[in-house]
């Protein structure tokens, strides 16, 4: 039910202008309960996870390996709505991912390759990924570009809770709570 809601939102969101909305802020925290959070694209919403794809070795996949609590933002601004999504991350498994590499297009593929072993880590300049880039090109011309497993690994963002905020600019603004309960969704409405 509240993933439903969230698609229309996301459709809302287009039909207003939006050419890219599927984006979301990824809060994760260390071991130490460092916090941290970045966007990530959304790759699929499904009737109970956000998909979502990161390359091995950068910050996040530590994090999420640590603590696999994990909390998300979707800001429409369009419209002047969120959607704040409290969960739980499962990895994808190497079947699954294979999966969406193969829809993935070559351009995106190559890029992903040419990340391999820098991922997350500090580069002197953008030309050595330029240089990867250029030669795993000459090197899969013409057949298929093989996934790194290490380095294309899918998520997905399992909520429990989820919060739908719609601000109000001559009413009060609207929070509607879903809660997972014994694996039904309770919807309840809160004051802002
Ligand atoms: C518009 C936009 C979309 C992004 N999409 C993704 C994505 O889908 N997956 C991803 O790993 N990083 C994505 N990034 C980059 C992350 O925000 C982040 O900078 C990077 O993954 C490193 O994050 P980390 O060091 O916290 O792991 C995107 C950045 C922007 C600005």
């Amino acid at each position: 039910m509240p993933f439903k809601q969230i698609k229309e939102w996301l459709e809302k969101e287009k039909s207003l202008g939006s050419s890219n909305p599927d984006r979301f802020v990824l809060a994760t925290t260390s071991k130490n309960a460092v916090p941290h959070s970045r966007i990530v694209a959304i790759r699929e919403i499904d009737d109970k996870s956000i998909l979502f794809f990161t390359q091995g070795g950068t910050r996040k996949v530590k994090e999420m390996n640590e603590n696999p609590l994990a909390s998300a933002t979707l800001w429409l601004p369009l419209q002047q709505r969120e959607v704040v999504m409290d969960g739980t991350i499962e990895a994808l498994n190497m079947n699954e991912n294979e999966h969406y590499w193969k829809t993935l297009p070559r351009e995106s593929q190559l890029k992903f390759l040419a990340y391999a072993g820098t991922s997350g880590q500090a580069i002197d300049s953008i030309n050595l990924l330029n240089d990867k880039h250029k030669s795993l090109a000459n090197q899969y011309q013409n057949t298929e570009i093989p996934m790194n497993a290490k380095l294309y690994c899918g998520y997905r963002l399992v909520p429990e809770i989820i919060y739908f905020y719609t601000l109000g600019v001559e009413s009060f603004s609207e929070i509607i709570r879903f809660s997972l309960k014994n694996n039904r969704w309770q919807q309840q409405l809160l004051s802002p």
